[in-house]
């Protein structure tokens, strides 16, 4: 079934765990993602990055999307990840998303603010919340490993992201704090300390973006202290490449492109219900 953000975020908090939000560009990574979902009987967000587009378009995948969301057995957010304009947003919005993220952390601090109000505004006029996003993170959504080193320099001030929160309404907040989207090019240091303080001053739930290449210890530990959505793409992306590469090395001639895509799907689940599992504090 489709629900909200808000819906999903307060179950996080009810069961002190953090929401798997996974991209799924195709079509292999959103049945491999709902099906790791309906196993375990978790709520789960579907994300469609606005730099995905070259994969496919939110006005095609997203559709598909809705209506796995509609009739999976378990509660799916179906989200907007990192939009880069009010356009874009309202595009989802209008296909029936229940939950759009601004992303305006590169932008000067008062243009974010005005933008993701913007955003919170028409948003709401079609019955969802938005994420927002102060600080600045490394790397792409695209899982190109250009610059995963993380700058202290860049992480969000908690002063600052709670005048943030006030000024725009946003459901929760996607903040930096240490990681880094794509791979990691040296151990990541955590600032689990500034999510606690981030968490008290804003009031909202804390995103991590840049999933991938975390231990479980790591993402406990940021959940122990308030982070309430963990997005998550590269290494489920490649977890796909892995299965298809390995179908491909073992079967040579006997296959049709379909047995790949099958692959693929097979090796996202593996990978994705990893993840799903630590989140969720499932099997111990
Ligand atoms: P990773 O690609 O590092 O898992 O990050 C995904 C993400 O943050 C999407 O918004």
């Amino acid at each position: 079934m489709l629900i909200g953000l808000k819906e999903a975020l307060s179950y996080a908090d009810s069961h002190s765990c953090a929401i798997a939000a996974v991209n799924t560009p195709v079509f292999e990574s959103l049945v491999a993602t709902i099906r790791v979902a309906e196993k375990h009987q978790v709520p789960v967000i579907l994300a469609h990055a606005q730099s995905h587009e070259k994969i496919n378009r939110i006005t095609d995948i997203g559709p598909a999307m809705l209506e796995l969301a509609r009739r999976s057995s378990v509660p799916c957010v179906v989200h907007v990840d990192h939009g880069e304009d009010l356009d874009y947003i309202r595009t989802g919005l209008e296909l029936g998303f229940t939950s759009v993220m601004l992303d305006g952390s590169r932008l000067p601090f008062e243009e974010n603010v005005a933008r993701t109000a913007e955003a919170v505004r028409i948003a709401r006029s079609f019955g969802a919340d938005v994420e927002g996003e102060l600080g600045v993170m490394t790397g792409n959504e695209n899982g190109d490993p250009d610059q995963g080193v993380a700058d202290e320099a860049l992480y969000t001030d908690p002063e600052v992201a709670g005048q943030f929160v006030e000024r725009t309404g946003v459901a929760c907040l996607a903040a930096s704090f240490g990681t880094v989207h794509g791979l990691y090019h040296r151990e990541p240091h955590l600032d689990l300390d500034l999510i606690s303080r981030l968490r008290a001053r804003t009031g909202v739930p804390i995103v991590m973006h840049g999933g991938s290449g975390l231990s479980q210890d790591e993402y406990r530990a940021c959940i122990a202290r308030g982070v309430r959505k963990i997005n998550y793409y590269t290494y489920s992306a490649k977890a796909g490449l892995d299965g298809a590469r390995a179908l491909l090395a073992d079967r040579a001639g006997v296959f049709v492109y379909p047995d790949v895509a099958v692959a693929a799907t097979d090796a996202i689940a593996e990978d994705v219900g990893s993840f799903v599992r630590c989140l969720y504090g499932i099997g111990g």
